[in-house]
């Protein structure tokens, strides 16, 4: 859809303007090299440092007490060998927790990542898609986004940060903070007239729909606006190499040597 009589984009800022630096197309490593590590955990994020992907995405959650930590699942039960929400527990024992043993034996005791482990990782690195599940930010509120943000102050990372949501209200609530890294919408579906007006409104660094939802006109739509356009999750190279013919900027795969020959990425 093209809405008519909109506003000229603001002038990008700093953050931006240093994600504008990203070579397109690109692949954006799903939950870090999902593909080879464990989703959500050191390994897998020094798997998309090794792949030298230019980003990797990853899942925020909360513990009871408070602590900023990586799953992606409203519980702990798929991933790890603890059961239950994450929430509803302290750091203390989600830390002692196996991560790694459901994705296979040789990672046995890798253990639950805090943002804080992210960050000291990647720092210079890799740049991070920070995902905040609208569970998250319906428990942690402004003060989960007070933290977060000081986190990435404190790591001298927001210029490497990307932060995207399903949740309108998490986006318009980074917004409205002093310091705002680059933003994206995340939605299951085309770039229908609420989401157009979001982006508007927190002059979004882009939009990243399902793949099902990418379409041609969506994609001249956000290139005329300056946004970029992402897609999750591409199966394969094929479906990255369609996706990019459509005009997506980028795909996110748990692969990130996706789009490399076989022979490099033994
Ligand atoms: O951020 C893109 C993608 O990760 C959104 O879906 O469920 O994999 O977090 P999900
Ligand atoms: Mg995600």
């Amino acid at each position: 859809m093209v809405p008519t009589g909109a506003k000229q984009r603001p002038k990008s800022k700093g953050p931006a303007d240093f994600f504008a630096s990203v070579p397109r197309p690109f692949v954006v490593a799903h939950r870090g090299d999902s593909a080879r590590y464990p989703e959500n955990t050191l390994a897998s994020i020094q798997g998309a440092i090794a792949a030298q992907a230019p980003m990797a995405e990853v899942d925020l959650a909360l513990s009871r007490d408070r602590k900023i930590l990586l799953l992606h699942d409203e519980t702990l039960d798929r991933t790890t060998d603890g059961t239950g929400a994450s929430w509803e527990q302290d750091w203390a024992d989600l830390s002692r927790l196996d991560a790694g043993g459901w994705f296979g034996p040789k990672f046995l005791g890798e253990p639950l990542p805090l943002l804080s482990q992210l960050l000291a990782l990647a720092q210079g690195k890799i740049r991070l898609n920070l995902e905040i599940k609208p569970d998250t930010f319906e428990q942690g509120g402004e003060r989960f986004l007070a933290d977060l943000m000081a986190q990435l102050e404190q790591a001298k990372m927001l210029d490497q940060v990307l932060v995207s949501s399903f949740s309108a209200p998490c986006l318009l609530a980074l917004q409205g903070r002093p310091q705002v890294p680059p933003l994206s919408y995340l939605s299951e579906g085309p770039l229908d007239r609420p989401s157009w007006e979001l982006l508007e409104t927190i002059d979004a660094w882009g939009f990243h729909t399902e793949v099902g939802a990418v379409s041609a006109a969506d994609a001249e739509e956000l290139k005329g606006r300056g946004r970029c356009y992402l897609a999750y999750t591409a199966a394969d190279s094929q479906q990255a190499r369609s996706l990019f013919a459509l005009g997506v900027d980028g795909v996110f795969a748990n692969d990130p040597h996706l789009l490399k020959p076989a022979s490099t990425t033994a």
